[in-house]
């Protein structure tokens, strides 16, 4: 059994200009997430790619139980918690955590790094001693003499790390992390990925990370997954997918990535053409109006998942 469970789930937010849409006849809503499935066992990380506006934040709220989803199934450790109660909520914030994305901003400033690390026990009515902060900064590789700093006088890099102890705080057995490397230099981003791996090793918490660096991507996750339009294109473990993606999309976002290794790509792809909309969706398959290569049947049919394995795509003409 996984520990996380998503099958077929839909999330929809209202549009903008109602009014207008409903004299139109156009629908009130639109739907950001439309119909993604997949699993996190215990002490795997999964990796969410894909551009602005792909969904991968509202999947994140809706896990966290801060949106509701119009359809689909969510299963958290045996439960299903897709309409989970207040009550069941308070139990399962302390076994799924949130890392989000301003660390520095969502520290408050009055607060000391200690009383910032163990705020999490105590809103549970648990008590976060100095031998607590100390675990939990020991846990994150800051030395006990941070307790007594306070967020202004943390580099970004640290304030990161006080971030992921907060979010280790509860135990929990999963951990989200929206973003973990923006807004960061080079030299911290690296600090913040080899940070994110100690931590899986000396805990075990299965990690949900959503990021735009897909060098985090392919040093700390054990599978990714590509998302379009609010739908996945592609999903599978890593090294695989980095070795040969299936889907024209996860091909074009990969060789974007600048590489290190100049043989180890083959010829670029590039990305033209704007990001569609969910609230306009392309005909047939979502990327057809920017995939290079496009065929008639593509703008006509929207494609089926495609099984193959441990991984699979949606796509027609797989590469
Ligand atoms: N509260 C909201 N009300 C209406 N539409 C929303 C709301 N939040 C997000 N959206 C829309 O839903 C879609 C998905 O947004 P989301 O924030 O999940 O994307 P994202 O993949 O996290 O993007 P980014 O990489 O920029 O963080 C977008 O079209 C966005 O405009
Ligand atoms: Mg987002």
């Amino acid at each position: 059994m996984s520990l996380l469970e998503v099958t077929d789930l839909r999330i929809r937010y209202a549009r903008q200009g109602r009014v207008r849409a409903a004299l139109r006849r156009e629908p009130h809503d639109f739907e950001a997430v439309s119909g993604v499935s997949f699993r996190i066992d215990a002490g795997q990380t999964l990796g969410l790619v894909g551009e602005s506006g792909s969904g991968k934040s509202t999947i994140a709220r809706t896990l966290i139980g801060l949106k509701k989803p119009a359809s689909g199934s969510i299963r958290f450790d045996g439960q299903e918690i897709s309409a989970a109660s207040r009550r069941d909520w308070a139990r399962l914030r302390r076994q799924m955590s949130m890392m989000w994305q301003d660390p520095v901003g969502s520290l408050s400033p009055r607060l000391t790094v200690g009383s910032l690390v163990t705020e999490p026990l105590r809103i549970h009515g648990m008590t976060g001693d100095r031998a607590e902060a100390e675990r939990l900064l020991g846990l994150v590789g800051l030395p006990a003499e941070y307790i007594s700093r306070y967020p202004h006088q943390l580099s970004g890099g640290q304030a990161r790390r006080v971030g992921v102890a907060r979010a280790l705080a509860l135990d929990p057995k999963l951990l989200i992390a929206d973003e973990p490397t923006a807004g960061l230099d080079m030299s911290v981003q690296g600090e913040v990925l080899n940070l994110l791996n100690e931590v899986q090793k000396r805990t075990g918490v299965a990690v949900l990370v959503i990021t735009h660096n897909l060098n985090l991507v392919r040093h700390v996750t054990d599978r990714m997954a590509i998302m379009y339009l609010g739908r996945f294109v592609e999903e599978g473990p890593t090294d695989r997918i980095f070795d040969h993606s299936h889907h024209p999309y996860t091909a074009a976002l990969l060789s974007a990535n600048p590489e290190p290794d100049p043989d180890a790509r083959g010829a670029r792809v590039t990305l033209s053409g704007e990001v569609p909309s969910p609230v306009n969706r392309p005909s047939g398959c979502d990327f057809h109006p920017r995939c290079p290569w496009s065929r008639p049947e593509c703008g006509k049919t929207v494609p089926d998942w495609v099984p193959e394995g441990d991984r699979g795509h949606r796509c027609m003409f797989p590469l």
